[in-house]
């Protein structure tokens, strides 16, 4: 099949590749890009582990071609830490509350909160819940993550967290 040249600004970097158009962004991250940090669950479009920011918006790079992220701007989970290697709140958030067990669903997940909170900087919990229901975690339940989240809300509206009582 053809080959056709793609540009995107990917974790800030711009990048000219040349894909098949049969190509899923997902593949195209991880295999032609060494982005292996979104990961492939379902490939139908149900678990979100493949989760991304294309233009400002969450998407499941399973459900996308390459080409039709031409000219978009796109983040990874690899792009969510400082150049220093801080971590982003998101990712601090995970760690301090223990958002994560096997991480498999972690990158995708922290792509959708990192959208949910630009959209959403003070979420409820319902908001939350919400707000990741399309990313599913066969690990931990959502208590954990739901507490990542709110932790990281707070760091980054600069109050201090205050876990909810349960
Ligand atoms: S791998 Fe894309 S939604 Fe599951
Ligand atoms: S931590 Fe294992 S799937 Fe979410």
């Amino acid at each position: 099949m053809t080959k056709q040249i793609v540009n995107m600004t990917v974790n800030g970097r711009k990048i000219q590749e040349l894909v098949e158009p049969r190509t899923l962004l997902v593949h195209f991250l991880r295999e032609q890009l060494n982005l292996t940090g979104t990961h492939i669950g379902c490939e139908t479009s149900h678990c979100g582990a493949c989760t991304v920011d294309l233009n400002a918006m969450s998407v499941k790079s399973c459900t996308v071609f390459a080409i039709q992220a031409n000219g978009a701007e796109i983040v990874t989970i690899e792009g969510m830490a400082a150049a220093d290697g801080t971590l982003h709140a998101l990712q601090e958030g995970f760690r301090q509350m223990h958002g994560l067990q096997c991480g498999y669903c972690t990158p995708g997940m922290i792509m959708r909160a990192h959208r949910l909170l630009q959209e959403n900087p003070n979420p409820t919990e319902e908001e939350i819940r919400s707000g990741i229901s399309g990313n599913l975690c066969r690990c931990t339940g959502y208590q954990n993550i739901v507490k990542s989240i709110q932790y990281a809300a707070a760091k980054i509206n600069g109050v201090p967290y205050q876990e909810a009582a349960e």
